[in-house]
Formats: structure tokens, C-alpha cells, sequence
């Protein structure tokens, strides 16, 4: 691809890449969007994320509101805080963050995408945040790697409509499919906490690095944390064991990883069989 492709370009390629299952590299993408944001006069540059209107007529019909520039990211974590609070129901704190203004990744995606699966699951997955096929469908892990989880989770009797409930640690999709940023997934984190508070699960799969490391607020990277289960715990006094686990995407790009995603998905059987709770 040429220095000075024009954002629409890089959204087209990401976008496939992403149907494929592929996460765009993060350091190509970056200096692509430099690149093309730099481009001479008469050359399309990239908009400024910040600056891009979103049109809710185009935009799946979501209400959508620029992030108040007279609110502070304490202000913002603050309001998720009371909002997440105030939510009695899985139902009504999926609302609340539909009706978030909080992330600045909202004003650029299409959909807030929520969860899927049983409510009252004893398996909760939690994964980076919505892709493309999860922006355009409003929900979690519908694309090429969510097929792939979802025939990981079959392999020892887990599936959406019976026994799991599939969220993220982030609701919006980053533009270009780059990591959600410290900002963003820390605005999200109350209405983390609060699902994990109301769902109760026996069991928590954080799937990839990003998950894993938000979750139990570490720089130690997925390789290290993977293999063995950690407590998850939440401000309110819930205490999970989750189990880190590399993310389907990247068992796409590397195969032969699959096993050791295997033998994590036995710790998790191991484990729900030592509970007692049967799949
Ligand atoms: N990857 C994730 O981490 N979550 C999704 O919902 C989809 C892809």
C-alpha cells in the first residue's frame, strides 16, 4: 500500500483483514495513518479521529453524542461509575452503557456492542473489544475468531445458548482495529466490574493479552499469563478465577499455538468439574 493511502484505503483493508480474522498489525497501521494524515494537498488525507462527524442516520440509527469536551476522564469514569451502579439487571446495565457518552471511541464505530449468551451462564468470556463483523452486528465475537472461539468453547461443552455469556473489556471498536487504549478501557471498567458483580460467574475466560492484562491491572503479557488461573476480583468483593487464554486471532495467525490454548481450556473444564457445575 502506498505512504499517502487514503483513510477510506486503510479502513477498506482493515476491515478485510478483520472479516479474515486478522488483526491489523498495530505498528503498520499507525505509521500508514500518519502517513496518509501527512499527505500533500490533493492527496485524501486521513480525518482526524476526534474530528470525524458521525451522522446517526448512517450510523445503524444509535444515538450518538460527541464526548462533552466540559467533562474530565474523572468525570466520565465517575458517571460510568454511578451508572453502572444504578443497573439492577444485566438488561438494564447493557442500556446504561448504550446510553454512555463516555468513551471517545463511540462518536467513531457503529454500534455499542454489549454481550451475547446466557445470562445466567457459569462461563463468562471476556475479550478485547468489538471488530468489524461486531460493529456492523452489535455484538461480541461474530467474526472469523469468534467462530474460532466459538468451536474452542464446544470442544469442552460450552456454547452461547446454554452455559456462557461472551462480553469485552471494552464496547466500541477502535478505528483500524488498533488496541483500545488506558483511556478508553478505563471508562469501561465500572460497567466491567458490575457485569462480572450481577452475572456471578463460576468461571472467567479472558481471551488475548489486552482482557488478560486490563483485567488483573498487570504488564505481564498473555505468554506469562496464560497456563494457570488468577483470581479476578471487584471493587464490590467479587472474587472469579479466571483463566487467561491466548485470543482466538492470533490461534487464526498461529496454529500451532492451538494446543496450549487447549490445554487452558481443560483447566477450565478441570475447574467447573471440581465446582461441581456441570456442561
Ligand atoms: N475480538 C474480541 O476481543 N472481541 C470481540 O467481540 C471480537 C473480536
Amino acid at each position: 500500500m502506498p505512504q499517502n493511502a487514503s483513510a477510506a484505503a486503510l479502513k477498506a483493508l482493515t476491515d478485510w483483514w478483520e472479516d479474515m480474522g486478522v488483526p491489523a498489525d498495530q505498528a503498520e497501521m499507525a505509521a500508514l495513518m500518519k502517513a496518509s494524515q501527512a499527505a500533500p494537498t490533493g492527496v485524501s488525507a486521513a480525518p482526524k479521529p476526534a474530528q470525524t462527524a458521525v451522522n446517526p442516520e448512517q450510523t445503524g440509527g444509535e444515538r450518538k453524542r460527541r464526548r462533552s469536551k466540559s467533562k474530565t476522564q474523572t468525570d466520565w469514569i465517575a458517571e460510568a461509575g454511578a451508572l453502572a451502579a444504578s443497573a439492577d439487571s444485566l438488561e438494564s446495565l447493557k442500556a446504561a452503557i448504550e446510553r454512555f457518552d463516555g468513551c471517545p471511541l463511540k462518536e467513531l464505530c457503529e454500534k455499542t456492542v454489549v454481550y451475547d449468551g446466557t445470562l445466567s451462564a457459569p462461563v463468562m468470556v471476556l475479550g478485547e473489544g468489538p471488530g468489524g463483523q461486531e460493529d456492523r452486528i452489535g455484538l461480541p465475537f461474530v467474526g472469523k475468531a469468534g467462530q474460532l472461539l466459538d468451536k474452542m468453547l464446544a470442544a469442552i461443552g460450552l456454547d452461547r445458548k446454554t452455559n456462557t455469556f461472551i462480553s469485552n473489556v471494552n464496547y466500541w471498536r477502535p478505528p483500524g482495529n488498533r488496541n483500545p487504549e488506558a483511556d478508553e478501557l478505563a471508562v469501561c471498567r465500572p460497567f466491567v466490574n458490575r457485569m462480572v458483580d450481577l452475572a456471578q460467574p463460576k468461571i472467567i475466560i479472558a481471551t488475548g493479552g489486552v482482557a488478560a492484562k486490563t483485567l488483573l491491572d498487570t504488564k505481564t503479557g498473555i505468554m506469562r499469563l496464560r497456563g494457570s488461573e488468577r483470581p479476578f476480583e471487584t471493587p464490590a468483593g467479587t472474587s472469579v478465577p479466571m483463566v487467561p487464554m491466548f485470543h482466538p486471532a492470533y490461534l487464526l495467525r498461529r496454529p500451532q499455538d492451538k494446543s496450549r490454548a487447549w490445554r487452558d481450556l481443560l483447566l477450565v473444564q478441570a475447574r467447573l468439574k471440581e465446582m461441581g457445575v456441570e456442561v
